[in-house]
């Protein structure tokens, strides 16, 4: 009886091994502790248009995290409230806000929440090469200072509107993505929108839930060199 309890433990043991995110580097958090963000900047100093004339996907990063105020601004410009009534950055059909955006960088994974303009701390250790090989083990992935990772959860547009909600959510993330993208341009960072990636792996690399699928990988960090 003894012996079949320590075989017991020690199958226990391994499976919890052989889940890639429980290791000695890498644990769930538990608790998932809460962070405040720095308010964002809503005036800024470049203009729309240059902006926009200066974004290129720029995909070679210095070795340099994210300073909390531009992790702040990134993820205001993504999915942050605009309006006292909850309303967001980016138009959402029906105003009914599929998008769940996490972010991934050397520290763990972090779940952003509009209300209150909050990350919650989901997983410790630094996920990046993990998510680069579940996305054809792009460098942009594994070297940027931090992923953007835009989910969304069809059911909530699906509940409205039906068949559309595919479409719908997708081009969503699109919105998103490009307020970004933009953002990062105003910040003097560099951003390339990743859309060859497997999403199962990507979903079991960062333990998403289940309803939450992932559209776009959004890298970012300091550029090192412009792409052509
Ligand atoms: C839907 C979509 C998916 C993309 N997927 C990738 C990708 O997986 N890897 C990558 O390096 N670039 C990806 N890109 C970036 C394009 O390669 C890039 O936008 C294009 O070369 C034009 O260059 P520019 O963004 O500098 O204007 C993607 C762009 C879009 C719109």
């Amino acid at each position: 009886m003894r012996r079949l309890i320590l075989l017991l433990l020690v199958l226990l043991v391994t499976a919890c091994g052989a889940t890639g995110t429980e290791s000695s580097t890498v644990r769930a958090v538990q608790s998932r502790p809460e962070i405040n963000l720095p308010a964002p900047d809503e005036i800024g100093s470049r203009s729309l248009e240059e902006v926009i004339g200066a974004r290129r996907s720029i995909r070679e990063y210095a070795d340099r995290p994210l300073d909390p105020t531009a992790l702040s601004q990134l993820l205001w410009a993504t999915q942050g409230e605009t309006s006292a009534s909850g309303k967001r950055a980016a138009p959402s059909a029906g105003a009914l806000y599929p998008l769940e955006v996490y972010v991934v960088d050397r520290t763990g994974v972090y779940h952003y929440v509009p209300e209150g303009h909050r990350l919650k701390r989901m997983v410790e250790g630094d996920l990046r090469s993990e998510l680069s090989a579940a996305a054809l083990d792009q460098v942009a992935v594994a070297e940027a200072a931090a992923v953007f990772v835009i989910t969304a959860v069809e059911a909530r547009t699906a509940a409205k509107y039906g068949d559309r909600a595919g479409r719908y959510m997708t081009l969503e993330a699109g919105h998103a993505a490009q307020n970004l993208l933009l953002q990062a341009v105003a910040l003097d960072l560099g951003a390339v929108p990743v859309g060859a990636f497997d999403d199962a792996d990507v979903q079991r690399v960062l333990s998403l839930p289940a309803d939450h699928e992932p559209l776009y990988l959004i890298p970012v960090g300091h550029p090192q060199r412009e792409d052509g």
